[in-house]
């Protein structure tokens, strides 16, 4: 039997990426209140907003409203989400005291999905984030980097090993200090999965390795076990399994923050994240939003709740 991580680091990324593709405008003070739900229920990582064009997406226009907003306590680690330099330079436009800890900057694995999502190519896209990088780092910001459509793309289809790994060199080499491994259209499973982190592993640390799995497919929780059994102890999720793309149609939501949860609390994992505070805040971004959580450990508990309290 493999032996899994005795700890994982969840990464709740549904005020950035679950919001942005909420066809309703949500105020920045429910997202501010979600980022404090997030962090009672023991998240030390979240990803907070994106400092995108306002034209390509107007959900994330109120980032700096949310930067300002929200108290973070200590031990807690903000990241948001830059394209390039305007968008390096207003997230650190605010007070010292307000910038995030990280960014993460984000390349596709193919061609197409860079042209629709980011509008330029694979190497136009690193080149762009060089000066990004460098930046960041110099001003003791860690710099995260995503690979899109790493295990299929909605465009091209099948994405191989190779074209990923490709990708993880180019961030590499630019200075990118983590490597996020993502399916943003959910139709990988569990042996691509361990392919496209074996190929991010020959560049990167353990620690500097993650997985950022969409549910669409309903693979994420069988691809998250696949990256636990290659060692991978770092996950993005969204709480209340919030989102999609909005470069990427019929994509659904991040798996839910709550599944993983469970999931790792099954095996036995430490997390430092609590259950029930996480479902209180999948119930609260819910309700503002007016629909069920898409989780289903976060509807079984709610349904439990109800049955206790009636
Ligand atoms: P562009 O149109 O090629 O760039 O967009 P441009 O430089 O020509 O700028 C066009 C306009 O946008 C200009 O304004 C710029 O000033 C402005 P105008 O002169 O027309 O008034 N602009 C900006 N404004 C604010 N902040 C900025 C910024 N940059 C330019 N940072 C660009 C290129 C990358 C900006 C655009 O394509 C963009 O913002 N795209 C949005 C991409 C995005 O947010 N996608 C969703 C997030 S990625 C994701 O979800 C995947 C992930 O979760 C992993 C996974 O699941 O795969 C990370
Ligand atoms: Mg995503």
């Amino acid at each position: 039997m493999t032996s899994l991580p005795s700890r994982v680091i969840l990464v709740d990324v549904g005020p950035r990426d679950g919001l942005q593709n909420e066809k309703q405008t949500v105020d920045a003070a429910v997202k501010i209140e979600l980022v404090h739900r997030l962090q009672a229920a023991g998240l030390k990582e979240i990803e907070v907003t994106s400092f995108v064009s306002p034209k390509w997406v107007p959900q994330m226009a109120d980032n700096a409203a949310v930067l300002a907003g929200i108290t973070r306590p200590p031990g807690v680690r903000y990241s948001v989400l830059v394209p390039n330099m305007k968008g390096l330079d207003a997230a650190l436009s605010a007070p010292r005291s307000e910038w995030p800890d990280e960014v993460v900057v984000f390349a596709a694995a193919t061609e197409a999905f860079s042209q629709r999502n980011i509008n330029c190519s694979i190497t136009e896209s690193v080149e762009r984030f060089r000066p990004v990088v460098a930046a960041a780092r110099e001003r003791g910001i860690k710099v995260r980097g995503a690979i899109s459509c790493a295990l299929g793309c909605p465009y091209q289809g099948e994405v191989t090993a190779d074209e990923v790994e490709r990708v993880v060199r180019l961030i590499k080499e630019i200075g990118v200090e983590h490597c996020g491994i993502a399916d943003t259209i959910g139709v990988g499973t569990p042996k691509r999965v361990q392919a496209a982190m074996e190929r991010a592993l020959k560049h990167y640390p353990l620690a500097e390795v993650s997985g950022h799995f969409h549910d669409t497919y309903g693979q994420a929780i069988g691809n998250v076990y696949a990256a636990l059994e290659a060692g991978i102890a770092t996950f993005d999720a969204s709480v209340a399994g919030l989102g999609g793309c909005p470069y990427a149609k019929g994509a659904t939501g991040n798996v839910a923050t709550e599944d993983v949860l469970f999931l790792l609390n099954g095996l036995g994992i430490e997390t430092g994240v609590s259950i029930d505070g996480l479902v209180d805040a999948a119930a609260y971004i819910s309700g503002v939003l007016g629909r069920k959580p898409v989780s289903r450990v976060a509807n079984a508990l709610l349904a439990k709740r109800a049955s206790t309290a009636s």
